[in-house]
């Protein structure tokens, strides 16, 4: 099982356990769908950063990407490492906070970002990476003035990741300031007054080896623009963040991102350049995809026009297959090992024909075929998976599972019907 290198998924007795416990046994005491993450494992990939940071600066930055997984208990296992918060909304900002960060270390980049959001921002005193001229201009009416930094986008040819909808750099993006207008930007910010600490580029989501190439492309000309904001800002950047991006090994065959040569092709490119400043990145997925898998009930196994496998979580629980066709390895958690392989549909629960679990309905997956009441693991689904999710079709939020140390607790209770209409209203 090419799974197993990753170190924290084992099979033992022909079942499939997750930081030592058993998944099966974990889907029977909470039920299902049912999000399980590890960690230690969380822990020990913060730590396996630090250390691919720390070998080449003192001076760098870790924010952890909120957005992949925003549970609080999650975030706190980060922080503890010594990792800022990489915000998209004033309510991560303040999940960054309950957590128990200091605001100073939760930096906000938001797009399309409204007034109310900016005031909230502001009187949280968290810090601020603009993405907009109209961002600038909107909090220059505030009355308070906050530190910022400048979100940019690198442009055409610079944007990289595993899907043209996690790509965030080029012209067809809404992200960030472009080129032809970053740099009155900062003749803007300074001529409001406003004190501009940072610079910031995220090229993408999901890369691979390949894609480092790319992001060494786009960090020369973030340190480009990062010489001409200076001069023209007349102060040396207190941070330059290069975003985030590194990938995660979904399937077989796929090499492990080298998280190690990036950070090293990266302080040295950054410190060739002559920035001695504090070298910010902001990864999501790499820190916690790995460390989660969803695991499903099958309650349908029939042939139909083709072998249906029917599950008790849909798109509603884990959308990266029907949103991205992205793959998420399905193992047989009650007999890992079974020699019955078959192509089947993984179908979801939800009435929507794209609500399958292969990577588009057209094409079938081999899987370890399972019968009815027999469990299915997701792998890899740590990282945007539980985020994403809702309540379509009348499906409350799955359960989510926190092992520690060989020890099992629930960090986020099942939904019900109360959590899906307590905010609604009859009124006539
Ligand atoms: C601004 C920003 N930073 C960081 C990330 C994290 O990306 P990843 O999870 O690929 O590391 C994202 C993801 O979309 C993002 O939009």
């Amino acid at each position: 099982m090419w799974w197993t290198e990753k170190g924290h998924l084992e099979v033992g007795n022909n079942q499939l356990y997750i930081g030592g416990m058993n998944a099966v046994e974990l889907a029977s005491k909470y039920g299902t769908p049912l999000y399980v993450y590890n960690g230690n494992k969380i822990k020990g990939n913060f730590e396996r950063l630090n250390a691919a940071l720390s070998a080449h600066t003192d001076n760098y930055r870790i924010h952890f990407a909120v957005k992949a997984n925003s549970h609080i208990q999650i975030q706190k296992l980060a922080y503890d490492t010594g990792a800022y918060a990489d915000c998209v909304s004033p309510i991560e900002c303040r999940m960054a906070l309950k957590a128990g960060l200091s605001k100073e270390r939760v930096l906000f980049t938001g797009t399309s970002v409204s007034n109310s959001d900016l005031e909230d921002l502001v009187n949280l005193g968290v810090r601020i990476n603009i993405d907009s001229v109209s961002q600038l201009r909107r909090l220059a009416k505030l009355s308070t003035k906050p530190e910022l930094s400048v979100r940019w986008n690198p442009g055409e040819g610079a944007g990289a990741g595993l899907h043209s909808h996690t790509i965030t750099a080029g012209k067809y993006i809404k992200f960030g300031i472009p080129e032809h207008k970053v740099l009155d930007t900062f003749r803007e910010a300074k001529a409001l007054g406003f004190k501009v600490v940072g610079l910031h580029q995220h090229i993408g989501s999901g890369w691979l080896g390949d894609d480092v190439q790319v992001f060494h492309d786009s960090v020369r000309r973030t340190l480009n623009v990062a010489n001409q904001a200076q001069e023209i800002l007349g102060s040396a950047f207190e941070f330059i963040d290069f975003g985030g991006g590194p990938g995660i090994r979904y399937r077989e065959g796929q090499t492990p991102f080298p998280i190690e040569e990036y950070a090293r092709g990266l302080i040295e490119q950054v410190r060739a350049e002559g920035y001695r400043g504090t070298i910010a990145i902001e990864p999501g997925r790499f820190p916690v995809g790995e460390s989660g898998i969803l695991l499903l009930e099958v309650n349908t196994v029939e042939e139909k026009n083709i072998p249906i496998v029917g599950v008790d979580g849909g798109f509603n629980t884990l959308i990266r297959p029907a949103f991205y066709e992205s793959y998420h390895e399905i193992v047989l958690a009650n007999r890992v090992e079974s020699d019955d392989r078959q192509e089947v549909m993984v179908a979801g629960n939800l009435c929507e024909s794209s609500d399958v679990f292969n990577c588009s309905k057209k094409e079938l997956r081999e899987i370890a075929m399972p019968e009815e009441g027999e469990i299915l693991a997701l792998l890899c689904a740590g990282a945007y998976g539980f985020e994403m999710a809702s309540t379509y079709n009348g499906r409350p939020l799955p359960a989510q599972v926190l092992i520690m140390d060989g020890k099992d607790h629930l960090i986020t209770e099942r939904g019900t019907i109360e959590s899906i209409v307590g905010l609604q209203k009859i009124v006539v």
